[in-house]
């Protein structure tokens, strides 16, 4: 089979785009290499309290100062940023995780960068807009899993070029495996919800193997590889759960879709959300169709609210 390079995948697309997907792949092999050096605190909080590492620092000044001066992107919301970052100039929107599952970094575990582009629009915005999304996943390999209009592809930094021009791929649209066979809900099981417990126990039921390594994307990762539900719950003392929809949920519900998944909040689809504000949180289940369709109709047939 041929080797398609990001040019190729992205061929089908303005070249504008294309050139973004190539930046964000260059900035995500700087990433890579930077890891390994920053294993510090920077002592500094971000909007939601949260200590952040130096490398969330690092990271989201890298992909933001990068982004802005391209001239391709015109605004930039980050989940490190209490306010939308503006260019003068670009047609783009881009909604940024610049690392995900920081806390993993100390224990060597999976991290990535989530990314969602919109075509001009203001932030925060509608999932259902989105015109791709993707996330770099830092592990044993640098993976790109890249969801364009007419579907996801899968691509690795295993080639001979330098930045960008590293990622190969079968160029193949990815889609769900079916049957569903691995699980992981995120959250303090004593903090789930009765209907998240009742769930659980019938994916046990039908052998799914747990899977949960506290990073959304090497979690979801392993869903999209194999088949499953990935969920970070409303929890008993978290109504809306932990993940933003601007930052994680949205790009990662468009993905679940366009890989012929559904992506859901409880009551609907994540993506038909309306935005509220930039830090907005919700429950987020993702994965095989037929499991979130099962956990959706669950989870209405105990009546409970949006
Ligand atoms: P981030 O590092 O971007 O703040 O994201 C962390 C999130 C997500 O990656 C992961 O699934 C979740 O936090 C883990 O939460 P718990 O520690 O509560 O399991
Ligand atoms: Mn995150
Ligand atoms: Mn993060």
């Amino acid at each position: 089979m041929k080797e398609s390079t990001l040019a190729d995948l992205t061929s089908t697309e303005d070249s504008s785009l294309s050139k973004l997907v190539s930046l964000l792949a260059d900035l995500s092999t700087l990433v890579q290499q930077r890891i390994p050096k920053e294993l510090g605190y920077s002592g500094g909080v971000n909007v939601y309290g949260e200590k952040q590492l130096e490398i969330d620092v690092w990271s989201n000044e890298l992909f933001t100062k990068k982004l802005l001066r391209s001239g391709l992107v015109r605004r930039v919301a980050s989940e490190e940023m209490e306010d939308v970052a503006e260019s003068k100039s670009g047609e783009y929107s881009v909604v940024l995780d610049p690392l995900d599952g920081s806390s993993n970094l100390k224990s060597n575990n999976l991290l990535g960068t989530i990314v969602g582009v919109y075509h001009d629009k203001s932030l925060p915005a509608k999932g259902r807009d989105l015109l791709a999304a993707m996330y770099f996943l830092y592990g044993p390999f640098l993976q790109l899993v890249l969801a364009l209009k007419d579907g996801v592809r899968l691509s690795a930094a295993a080639g001979t070029g330098v930045g960008s021009r590293r990622f190969v791929s079968d160029g193949q649209i990815h889609k769900l495996p079916r049957p569903p066979t691995v699980y992981g809900i995120g959250g303090l099981r004593d903090k789930w919800t009765p209907t998240v417990r009742q769930f659980v126990e019938g994916l046990e039921k039908r052998k799914l193997s747990l899977r949960y390594g506290g990073s959304f994307v090497g979690d979801y990762n392993q869903v999209l590889a194999r088949g499953g539900f990935f969920a970070y719950p409303e929890l008993i003392d978290a109504p809306q759960g932990k993940y933003r929809l601007q930052f994680e949920s949205n790009p990662l519900a468009f993905i679940t879709e366009k890989a012929g998944g559904r992506a859901s909040m409880g009551t609907g689809n994540i993506l038909d959300v309306e935005p509220t504000s930039i830090v907005q949180r919700v429950p987020t289940y993702l994965g095989d169709p037929d499991l979130v369709q099962d956990f959706q109709t669950l989870y209405r047939s105990k009546g409970q609210a949006a």
